[in-house]
């Protein structure tokens, strides 16, 4: 219990390395924002796994746990300086909660109550993550949380309406919570004073050797779904909904992410490889079930992965090239790093066929994802 509490002494602000050059005179911090109250918070649990978060872009920065011999290694891709947030090269999103619209709006239009709305168009010819400035690169309020067997952080936001072209006010509560289960749980709350869309999730890379350790191809991938969305060239779903079976996308039973990527299969070519939206099985819409598991043989670590979204979206760090240098100094190689988003199927407020990710005035948005460490 001593320790439960001491280790709930928690977020302890150890800002100052991580903070060094940004303020609001910095040249790289564009919008209006306090970018003096950026933080650095840590959550740890009896288990002596630490997780990082910064209220710069409710970004996770590092999640450290152990591996079958009780070794640690921060097992999240990121920078060690919020600069390299806010400056982020080809854009990885590396760790942060991404939205209003997490993934892809075809060509950054979409229509609702009869009204047409226009996006930035930052991918392709389409919108991602929520546009310009989404939720990544603005200031949250933070407040630590604590409670019997976890530590946390929530995260507050405001949207305001029309932020980034979405209609509006969009009030966001995101905890993250450190269990002594070795659980990383997500919890995800919108009310809006307009209709709007909203697909909220967390983009952290994993690479459960150790940040900078090489390529994620070995690594054991488990996908609870017997569907896909495919794409287009622009990786905008085509709108039909087609089986694993047979393809390279079948990840029903656990195989390393690399035994089937070079296979010739349109959909890897438009994806560059693995970038695409699985069907989750579900039992009954929104219950909380086991989306992935993830398992690292040769550092026993394993991830498991649940959800009460619809979808995940496995992308396994294509646009990684090796010019990122990573926490430990390493490069982050083609491939180094991969993500399991938690969320509704891209484009959705463009497809009626899909799960419906329109929020109304008088609607809770609610939803939760936990990332479960272990070894085997
Ligand atoms: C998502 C997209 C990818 C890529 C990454 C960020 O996962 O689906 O295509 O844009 O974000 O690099």
């Amino acid at each position: 219990m001593k320790t439960l509490l001491i280790s709930m002494l928690v977020c302890v602000v150890i800002s100052m390395v991580f903070l060094y050059g940004c303020s609001s005179k910095n040249k790289s911090c564009t919008k209006t924002q306090d970018f003096d109250s950026i933080r650095l918070y840590k959550l740890r649990n009896d288990a002596g796994t630490e997780v990082k978060i910064t209220n710069y872009g409710a970004i996770v920065t590092s999640i450290k746990v152990a591996d079958r011999n009780g070794d640690f290694a921060d097992v999240a891709l990121g920078y060690d300086h919020v600069k390299g947030y806010m400056n982020a090269v080809d854009k990885p999103y590396f760790g942060a909660i991404v939205g209003r619209y997490g993934n892809r709006i075809a060509k950054g239009k979409f229509t609702l109550d009869g009204k047409t709305y226009s996006l930035a168009i930052n991918n392709g010819p389409n919108h991602l993550h929520g546009g310009i400035i989404g939720f990544d690169k603005v200031v949250w309020e933070a407040t630590p949380i604590k409670g019997e067997g976890f530590s946390g952080l929530e995260l507050t936001y405001l949207a305001k309406d029309m932020e980034e072209g979405y209609p509006g006010n969009l009030n966001i509560k995101v905890t993250y919570r450190l269990t002594d289960d070795n659980e990383l749980k997500i919890d995800y709350y919108a009310t809006a004073d307009k209709a709007t869309p909203v697909n909220l999730t967390n983009h952290t890379y994993f690479n459960l050797a150790g940040e900078g350790n090489g390529t994620i191809l070995g690594h054991e991938l488990m996908i609870n779904a017997d569907n896909y969305t495919p794409v287009d060239e622009t990786l905008i779903p085509t709108s039909k909904i087609e089986t694993v079976k047979g393809t390279p996308f079948d990840f029903t039973t656990a195989k390393p992410i690399g035994r089937d990527i070079n296979h010739n299969n349109e959909q890897l070519t438009f994806g560059g490889g693995y970038d695409h939206n699985f069907v989750l099985n579900k039992t009954k819409p929104g219950a909380m079930t086991l989306a992935a598991t993830v398992y690292e043989p040769t550092t026993g670590r394993f991830m498991e992965v649940f959800t009460k979204e619809p979808g995940v979206q496995f992308y396994c760090g294509n646009f990684l090239d090796g010019r990122l240098i990573g926490k430990a100094g390493k490069p982050y190689v083609h491939r180094g790093g991969f993500c399991l988003e938690t969320q509704h199927y891209p484009d959705s407020p463009n497809q009626p066929s899909f799960p419906s990710t329109i929020l109304r005035p008088g609607q809770v948005y609610q939803t939760s994802t936990i990332y479960k460490f272990s070894t085997k």
